[in-house]
């Protein structure tokens, strides 16, 4: 039996308990024989719960950079690492090999330090998906600088809040990205979120798209001379292992993003024992995960997983739509990808667009398909199992979050029998359990509750930067002694667990997590605002989309509605980002509220979607003729 890689139902089985029984030995085990360590642990796993507190490998000395990057130069160096493919297909792909990115990321690190970067500093990284953007965490990796990475696509005011959050000293960005047939100035929203940014002391800026911008004098420096004039030669801090890795953002439903802190040891151990079983990832495979390194499924599974298990992994620069929606099905054709990896919102969009595309290319290197971010919903799953796996690859629908930085529940391909739209079953050393309401666990089978994780896995977050007493309140005051993740999910029949969405204020659109206050915070700026309620609804192809109940000041309001409502997704754009905007906006007298003045999101939630003749329990309806307008109103 081998602890590392699970072949077969049974030795899942064996190895699951194993995990299970004694986790610490269980770990010590994959750590010691598959990762390379300046210096061994002292203990393996301190935690508790109640405070929290998690540290795994304690005392342990690392540098991830060693385990992705130097270690496998030996054997890998003129293996592709990074398999850049550019968004213009005519444009030829880039193969980086480990010994390439061995100097690449050698360089770019000398580059931090010249800078003034020192280990323990934050770096915000607002990259598109280009090489720099992957070599830059693992240059801040190298020199044991924390990275931030800020998802391209936000706007100037969310990238300033979260490099004051973490008090940032650089920013690394590009001069512009490709999105399709669009630009984008990245530059541009650097330069306006960089007024209200007093800790950032320099901007390096990648060359993408040779747009005219400006520079400012003493702050901004083009990368690439500086790479150019640096050498290839940079030793790897030794870190500990708990020293923190990275700060991801995530919404809540409440409040200000929340930092999540990653720690180095745990998070190397536990995404890269994943990636070798999740994808059953074999030595010559070519791997890709559609995702943006902007979100936590890019920084675990494009970079550090595939790279800690020396594969070959793909970064797409591009959106699935161009030039056409056959673009994914060219790029496996064309790389013969053997793990594709992408999201339910992506594989709606491309099913709607007709199976031509897709028989168009050869697609018989696949032989796992993976979906993430958001319930996948039957249709989906299937269309993707029957017309892209062609009946073959297994799909792993994989359930995780940014909190758990890595896969928690999914199936491992040739191993696990799937069932369509279930997760089924709990990955190794992953002890999840069902609660009601009132905080009791729900055993045994044919059960829905709450989910929870009973027991500390490796990559589990540590806090959130800046504000440990939050990161106890949202994920361990609920339950007492447990994870809470704040989702819904049942257990079925033989086990298998299938997620059901979220329990919170936080939605899902087209597999982002979007937290409903800061949009409505967002939207009560606008001067004929005087309140606003956001919930979800079911889409088509965004899994879920953003229906707003606003009421305005002066309902009578002159103006033409439709410009309001532009006028209101423009400060959403401007505040957030174009992803949160509202796809329905219905003005409304006033909203439904309980006697002690809480909005009854739940009556909402339910209109929105239609579900009219079923609005709930509404006895605590402070005025119950609001509800009724609301729904001789709806759009
Ligand atoms: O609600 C779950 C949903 O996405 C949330 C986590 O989002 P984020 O932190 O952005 O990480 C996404 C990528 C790991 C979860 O709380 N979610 C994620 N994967 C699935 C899912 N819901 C159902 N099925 C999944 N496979």
């Amino acid at each position: 039996m081998s602890n590392y890689h699970i072949k077969h139902l049974e030795e899942y089985y064996q190895v699951y308990r194993k995990s299970i029984r004694n986790p610490e030995q269980f770990w010590e085990e994959v750590a010691e024989e598959h990762f390379l360590w300046r210096k061994k642990w002292n203990a393996v796993l301190h935690w508790d719960f109640s405070k929290p507190e998690i540290k795994w490998f304690e005392g342990a000395k690392l540098n991830i950079t060693e385990n992705c990057i130097d270690r496998h130069l030996a054997t890998r160096g003129d293996k592709t690492a990074i398999l850049f493919e550019p968004n213009n297909p005519e444009e030829p792909a880039e193969h980086i090999t480990y010994k390439q990115l061995h100097h690449r990321v050698n360089q770019f690190a000398n580059v931090l330090k010249e800078q003034g970067i020192e280990k323990g500093d934050r770096v915000c990284i607002y990259v598109p998906m280009i090489p720099e953007l992957a070599i830059s965490l693992l240059a801040c990796a190298r020199i044991g600088a924390i990275h931030s990475v800020v998802f391209a696509g936000f706007s100037s005011t969310a990238l300033a809040t979260r490099i004051n959050d973490a008090d940032c000293k650089m920013v690394i960005t590009a001069d512009g990205s490709y999105r399709g047939a669009k630009t984008i100035d990245l530059k541009g929203i650097v330069d306006e979120a960089l007024q209200n940014c007093p800790t950032v002391k320099t901007v390096l800026v990648a060359k993408r798209i040779n747009s005219d911008i400006t520079m400012k004098e003493g702050r901004d420096k083009w990368l690439q001379p500086l790479l150019d004039a640096a050498s290839d030669q940079c030793k790897a801090t030794v870190m500990d292992a708990e020293d923190p890795l990275f700060i991801l953002y995530t919404s809540g439903s409440t409040g200000m993003p929340k930092g999540m802190v990653h720690t180095i040891a745990g998070y190397m151990v536990y995404t890269a024992y994943t990636f070798k079983n999740a994808f059953q990832y074999k030595e010559e495979d070519v791997y890709w995960c559609t995702a943006d390194i902007g979100w936590i499924t890019g920084h675990s599974y494009i970079v550090y997983g595939p790279l800690a298990n020396g594969a070959t992994t793909v970064m797409y620069e591009g959106v699935p739509s161009y030039p056409d929606f056959g673009r994914f099905w060219q790029i496996v054709e064309k790389h013969k990808v053997n793990q594709f990896y992408t999201a339910p919102t992506a594989i709606r969009a491309l099913a709607k667009q007709g199976v031509e595309l897709v028989d168009k290319y050869d697609l018989s290197s696949l032989k796992v398909l993976g979906s993430v971010g958001e319930p996948i919903n039957e249709e989906a799953w299937h269309w993707y199992n029957d017309n892209v796996g062609k009946g073959k690859s297994p799909i792993i629908d994989s359930w995780w979050q940014t909190e758990t930085g890595g896969m928690m529940i999914t199936p491992i391909p040739y191993v696990t029998p799937t069932k369509p739209t279930y997760a089924t079953l709990p990955f190794i050393g992953i002890q999840p359990c069902l609660m009601d309401e009132n905080g009791d666990e729900l055993k045994g089978n044919q059960t829905e509750g709450r989910l929870c994780i009973k027991f500390p896995w490796p990559s589990i977050a540590r806090t959130i930067w800046g504000n440990h007493q939050r990161y106890k309140d949202t994920y361990f005051s609920t339950f007492k002694n447990m994870y809470f993740t704040g989702d819904g999910a049942l257990r079925d029949e033989v086990g298998y667990y299938r997620i059901t969405g979220r329990v919170d204020d936080v939605i899902i659109v087209s597999g982002h997590n979007l937290g409903t206050a800061p949009i409505e915070d967002a939207i009560n700026e606008h001067p004929a605002v005087a309140e606003s309620a956001i919930v979800g609804f079911p889409h088509d192809i965004k899994g879920s989309a953003l229906y707003g109940y606003i009421t305005l000041k002066d309902i009578g309001e002159s103006r033409n509605h439709d410009n309001l409502r532009k006028e209101i997704n423009q400060i959403i754009s401007d505040k957030i980002g174009p992803i949160a905007k509202l796809d329905k906006i219905q003005f409304t007298q006033g909203l439904p509220k309980t006697r002690s003045g809480k909005i009854m999101r739940r009556i909402l939630r339910k209109i929105a979607s239609n579900e009219l003749s079923n609005l709930g329990d509404v006895s605590t309806l402070l005025d119950p003729e609001v509800v009724e307008n609301i729904i001789k109103d709806k759009l």
